[in-house]
């Protein structure tokens, strides 16, 4: 019961509270660039897709936290867990100063993320890990993209997304040194149809 309470209260903070950073912020020593409102509304929309994405983050470790049966396991998860809060903490306050909003649809994707940390979970260890290991593969992969697609000047979002980049990247390394399963290639594309789908909704609302 106890749990239950301490993990309700981590899924309110995180979809309503501002995130905090032990580390600095990675954009703290970079200058604001002269944007174009144009490019200012373009690196806003990327940035909340990656805020959202970050949402979904706290909810898959969180579930995933919650039913690990391996200690071992569990210990990994919150550390990881620690660093997407900062990145939560970072991409919030690169969207405040572009001037945007978070997606209005957070609380849905966290409730989303958390049912699917759970499930993965509940099938056992070594899936929860092949399941956070992929993940982790995608986001990586598309914060890369992101790195393409941000405006050139933009060099506070850009170090923002260099430095989540590099940490997922970990993550996923960590996740497999865990001993994570490699999931069916059809749950992959699954996991891939989804993600596009809350891209696409997190760069509008
Ligand atoms: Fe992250
Ligand atoms: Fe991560």
């Amino acid at each position: 019961m106890d749990q239950l309470i301490t993990e309700f209260d981590r899924a309110l903070r995180t979809v309503f509270a501002p995130a905090a950073s032990l580390r600095p912020h990675p954009d703290a020593q970079v200058a604001e660039a002269e944007l174009s409102p144009a490019e200012k509304r373009h690196a806003a929309g990327l940035m909340r897709v990656n805020h959202c994405g970050e949402v979904c983050a706290q909810a898959l470790y969180q579930g995933q936290a919650l039913t690990a049966r391996d200690p071992a396991t569990r210990e990994a998860l919150r550390q990881a867990a620690q660093e997407e809060t900062e990145h939560l903490a970072w991409t919030e306050r690169r969207l405040q100063e572009l001037g945007s909003h978070k997606s209005l649809l957070n609380p849905l994707w966290y409730a989303g993320s958390l049912a699917m940390g759970v499930g993965a979970g509940l099938i056992g260890d070594r899936w929860n890990l092949g399941f956070l290991a992929e993940t982790e593969r995608q986001v990586s992969a598309h914060l890369d993209s992101h790195l393409g697609l941000l405006p050139d000047a933009d060099a506070k979002s850009r170090a923002v997304v260099t430095q989540m980049h590099a940490d997922e990247t970990a993550h996923a390394a960590t996740a497999v040194e865990l001993g994570a399963a490699e999931l069916p290639a059809p749950v992959k594309t699954a996991m891939r149809a989804m993600s596009q789908v809350m891209t696409t909704l997190a760069y509008r609302v």
